[in-house]
């Protein structure tokens, strides 16, 4: 791939001429109003993408899958029994996040039905257990996705038997192998135990015609300790573990994307190196490396930038990092997102390890600012570990000389980027002054000699 034709190549030549207009308008978070803003944004032409921006969604299929030949290539040998008419082993697979677990499998199943003189031989059907958990939804949605008439489907409604035998027997009016895909098969467990995949591992003693391959996609590697023994040695008749990328790898990825969706000579040099190491920091995810080379874009688009920088990608760290935080907080219960706003706050100003009684008594004021009834320290402690769990805090023990052990708490999370986003939570919005006013009001709080601003 000649990627670096994408780096150094030469400005571009802008079809519409000049360099895209300055802006007039400030950029958002500056003032002026919406008009002039919508104004320039008119203006803007954007110059970085050419076509569709489309290569780098998560639902885009692309045309290959660099570093992944070999794993392509591990399941379509444990699969390919099955277009001769065999019964594949069935497979497991795991890895962590955005190791194209679910992507190789799609290539090989889109590889396998290529084949039209397979057709009668192999059915796929492919199911997504985050959506399907339950035994009922799951053996539902297989005899749906073979019934080949709509008179055939199983509705809503039936007994679990009822829907089981149907489903059955749906798999039995097919010839050769139905090749079963549970994508995300932990969360399937953890929802419903394994009783259905008991079902399921041995239905084939109960089919006359057709006959079922299991194919497990996870990314909990301990999923299995949950499984009935019997259970367990069916599924893992075959195994395949999926490494996590490394920085070279998500970078040739990167690149055949970036070819697909930026102009020539927009990606300044080291854009694509940085979003790699990043993710590569982060587990190896290549969905995680994608979404930063889409929002690096993202921000140059909305500076009206003329080329994408590593400046950009930092803030688009910085940014996701925001928004995995702010996602981790909204799930919080309503005490315990009080409870983090007041340690947030409290740690910004003292910017030291934070005794557990001055905690309590910021969140304590917090909430009765909110009309919030505080809860007992005991539930807060709870919280405390809950939020320590989340990682979005960290508590130590800390040795006082004479004064004995006591625990401290420091924030785990960029306050200054935090505080802002929880303040647009509804509970918390009451506190969303602007920054030096809500600053000088904690401060009064936790010092009520002090009567002017903190500073
Ligand atoms: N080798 C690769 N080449 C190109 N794109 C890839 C490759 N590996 C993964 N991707 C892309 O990265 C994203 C994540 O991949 P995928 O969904 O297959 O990961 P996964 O292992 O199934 O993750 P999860 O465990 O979270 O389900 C997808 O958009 C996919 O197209
Ligand atoms: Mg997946």
């Amino acid at each position: 791939m000649e990627t670096d034709r994408l780096v150094i190549a030469a400005e571009p030549a802008n079809p519409l001429g000049e360099r895209a207009p300055a802006p007039t308008a400030p950029g958002p978070g500056g003032g002026g109003s919406a008009s002039e803003l919508f104004d320039s944004v008119m203006r803007y032409t954007p110059e970085l993408f050419q076509g569709t921006r489309e290569a780098l969604r998560e639902s885009y299929v692309p045309a290959r899958l660099p570093h992944r030949e070999h794993q392509i290539r591990q399941v379509a040998e444990v699969l390919a029994p099955a277009l001769k008419g065999d019964v594949p082993s069935n497979l497991l697979i795991y890895g962590k996040i955005g190791t194209g677990k679910t992507a190789v499998v799609a290539q090989v199943r889109s590889d396998m039905l290529k084949r039209t003189d397979l057709k009668h031989r192999v059915t796929f059907v492919t199911v997504n257990c985050a959506n399907v958990d339950t035994p009922y939804s799951l053996l539902q949605t297989i005899g749906n996705a073979l019934a080949a008439r709509e008179s055939e489907r199983i509705p809503t409604g039936w007994s679990l038997d009822r829907v089981q035998a149907a489903m059955r027997s749906l798999l039995d009016a097919r010839e050769g192998t139905v090749l079963l895909v549970l994508d995300e098969i932990d969360r399937l467990v953890a929802r419903s135990g394994d009783g259905v995949l008991y079902t399921l591992s041995q239905v084939n003693t109960e089919l006359a015609q057709a006959r079922l391959c299991l194919v497990g996609i996870s990314n909990d590697l301990k999923f299995t300790n949950q499984l009935d023994a019997r259970v367990r040695s069916r599924l893992n008749e075959e195994k395949i573990v999926f490494p996590p990328y490394d920085a070279p790898q998500l970078a040739d990825i990167l690149k055949d994307r970036a070819e697909v969706v930026f102009r020539v000579g927009v990606l300044d040099q080291g854009v694509i190196q940085r979003c790699a190491a990043y993710a590569a920091l982060e587990n190896g995810d290549a969905r995680r490396a994608l979404a930063l080379l889409r929002l690096a874009a993202e921000m140059a688009e909305r500076d009206r930038a003329k080329r994408i920088t590593p400046e950009h990608v930092v803030k688009a760290k910085s940014r996701l990092e925001q928004d995995i935080i702010l996602e981790c907080c909204r799930t919080l219960p309503s005490h315990c997102k009080v409870l983090m706003y007041a340690i947030l706050q409290l740690f910004e100003r003292r910017r030291e390890g934070l005794q557990t009684g001055d905690v309590y008594a910021a969140y304590a004021r917090l909430a009765q600012r909110l009309g919030l009834p505080p809860l007992h320290a005991r539930s807060i402690s709870n919280y405390l570990s809950e939020l320590e769990n989340l990682g979005l805090i960290r508590a130590t023990i800390v040795s006082r000389g004479r004064g004995g052990r006591t625990r401290e708490i420091v924030v785990d999370v960029p306050v200054s980027e935090t505080i802002p986003a929880l303040q647009e939570d509804p509970l918390l919005a009451p506190l969303g002054r602007p920054r030096g006013q809500s600053q000088t009001v904690l401060t009064n709080f936790d010092n009520p000699n002090r009567t002017g601003p903190a500073n």
